[in-house]
């Protein structure tokens, strides 16, 4: 379905969001694995090319237009080209109806789901057979959550363009993954008020990720104990689906 991505000495890679949580995590293993990596966030400073050694910091912003087009091509100038880009940048504010806050949606969206189609824009033209896109979506996205929303329409409009993108470039041997994490403990769970079951660290997620992607599949998720249970919910049908989450979230 995709490429199996087992060798990573000298592989060029490109991780946006990987100053914090599981893209520097990610950004840990695969320099330990013999990458090559160019490391994007807003905050330049926590680029930390001094850890992760010979690493490009690229800091960009992927909401603010002309952004990741300028740190694309530093990027060309520096390296030629890519072999695998990885989408990682992300916000999230847990959000009922109760306390539905719009510029706070409207910015959650802006980064989980138009910095990635502008990021696929920005970058398509670049991508060759062996290598490709991967996108950093949630198990949030597959179907609605209590408290999700902004956070869950983003990562299903996230999935859905992922398996958009895959149905055209999987044939020409370029790789489209979607990374559908459970709970890992990062700054964006913190803000989670209730017990989060299967919580992973941000070392364990980033060895799931570099698994994932030497399979060959389409999705990348974790914890299976966690994740499989999620998909289990999302075939059932809405009379089913709606008691059962209400009773397991207590929403
Ligand atoms: N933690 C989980 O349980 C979990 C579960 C499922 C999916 N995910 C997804 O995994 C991804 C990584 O999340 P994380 O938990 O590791 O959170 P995190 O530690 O907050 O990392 C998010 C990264 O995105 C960057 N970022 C945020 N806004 C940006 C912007 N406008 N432009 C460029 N970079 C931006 C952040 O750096 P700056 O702030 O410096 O820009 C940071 O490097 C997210 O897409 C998240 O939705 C997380």
């Amino acid at each position: 379905m995709n490429p199996k991505l087992t060798d990573w000495t000298g592989k060029r890679v490109w991780l946006i969001g990987a100053s914090t949580g599981i893209g520097a995590a990610l950004a840990d293993e695969l320099a330990r694995r013999g990458a090559r990596l160019a490391l994007s966030a807003r905050s330049a400073a926590g680029l930390r090319p001094a850890d992760v050694p010979g690493a490009l910091p690229l800091p960009c912003d992927v909401t603010v237009p002309g952004s990741l087009a300028a740190a694309r091509d530093a990027l060309l100038a520096a390296w030629g080209g890519v072999e695998l880009v990885v989408y990682l940048a992300g916000d999230y504010v847990p959000m009922r109806t109760e306390d539905f806050d719009l510029p706070a949606a409207e910015r959650i969206v802006a980064v989980n789901f138009t910095g990635a189609m502008r990021l696929a824009a920005t970058v398509l033209g670049d991508l060759r057979p062996g290598g490709g896109i991967a996108f950093v979506a949630s198990v949030a996205g597959y179907r609605g959550l209590p408290r999700a929303l902004a956070y869950g329409p983003g990562k299903a409009a996230l999935i859905h363009f992922a398996e958009c993108l895959h149905l055209e470039l999987a044939p020409r041997g370029i790789g489209v993954w979607v990374v559908n994490p459970g709970f890992v403990a990062t700054r964006l769970t913190a803000r989670n008020d209730f017990g989060m079951p299967a919580l992973l660290t941000t070392e364990d997620a980033a060895r799931a990720m570099v698994q994932g992607l030497a399979s060959g599949g389409f999705e990348i998720h974790f914890p299976k104990r966690f994740t499989r249970i999620m998909k289990l919910l999302s075939f059932l049908p809405y009379r089913c689906y709606f008691p059962l989450v209400r009773r397991f979230t207590g929403g």
